[in-house]
């Protein structure tokens, strides 16, 4: 399947993301410990914010960043200074079908917000296994719940929401089986943690921003999921309305999970 979210409006808004309360990268990675001299993977990189970030934050000098998207490649690309050019190597590679020159080369993979997109989680989950030397670490970092988990009062709102949960084709309720996945695909000393997350204050003005920005990038693939375009307005009018309100309770879990190669 294709990310369904491929323009300029959306590179800009991973760039600003990680700044945003509830999608911290600093206290994603707080508690990991990184050698300057691993080789990393960034798999499914974007505009290769992660990779940046290990790279300044962490002083890493190997990394290597994936994304099917040619566009975010050179969005990614052109974010970099000279002393992150050194360090990050961008590749259009398939999460899906990696090239066998990237097998066993890895301590660490670090997936963020990429899975749920994966048409066969397992699939893309054993292939970025094969990336890893044996006893190097996956880490994949995965939301569970955004944009879906909005209760209202409103019975058309929340019929509109039942509906694209069972359309949509991407998984909402991913992080979740994070685990199970990782599980299944042969990691072992397997570890997660989960945080609930609820958008209050700034967070519930950042979070209200991306959903601005969600609805102008796939406001008409939602349309189309719920029949006319007309439906998928009167969903966005009442959604961002639902937002808006003081007894709004939108909330989401962040999973983060390791585990190891045999
Ligand atoms: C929500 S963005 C997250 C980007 C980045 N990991 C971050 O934390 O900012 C998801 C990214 O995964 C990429 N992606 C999704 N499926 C992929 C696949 N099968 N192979 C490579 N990249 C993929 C998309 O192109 C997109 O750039």
């Amino acid at each position: 399947m294709q990310y369904p979210l491929e323009d300029l409006v959306e590179a800009k808004r991973l760039e600003e993301q990680v700044h945003q309360i509830n999608y911290s990268l600093i206290d994603e990675l707080n508690h990991f410990h990184f050698e300057k001299n691993e080789y990393v993977l960034d798999a499914g990189c974007g505009t290769g914010v992660l990779s940046r970030h290990l790279v300044n934050h962490f002083g890493i000098r190997n990394i290597d960043s994936f994304d099917f998207s040619d566009m975010r490649i050179e969005q990614g690309r052109r974010l970099l200074n000279q002393h992150e050019k050194a360090a990050i190597h961008f590749y259009r590679q398939d999460l899906n079908q990696i090239d066998p020159q990237f097998h066993q080369k890895y301590d660490t993979v670090i997936c963020r917000y990429v899975v749920e997109y994966a048409s066969d989680p397992l699939h893309l989950i054993t292939e970025l296994k094969k990336t890893l030397k044996p006893g190097g670490r996956l880490i994949i970092i995965e939301l569970d719940g955004v944009f879906v988990n909005l209760y209202s009062a409103n019975h058309r709102l929340n019929e509109y929401l039942k509906e694209l949960k069972q359309t949509l084709p991407f998984d909402l309720e991913i992080g979740r089986k994070i685990p199970s996945l990782m599980k299944e695909a042969g990691f072992m000393s397997l570890e997660w943690d989960a945080t609930l997350l609820s958008c209050k204050g700034k967070a519930l003005e950042e979070e209200y921003q991306n959903n601005v920005i969600r609805f102008s990038a796939v406001g008409n693939r939602i349309a189309s999921l719920l029949g006319s375009l007309e439906r998928g307005e009167e969903f966005r009018k009442l959604y961002l309305e639902e937002m808006k309100k003081d007894t709004s309770t939108s909330v989401f879990t962040k999973y983060i999970c390791i585990g190891f190669n045999r």
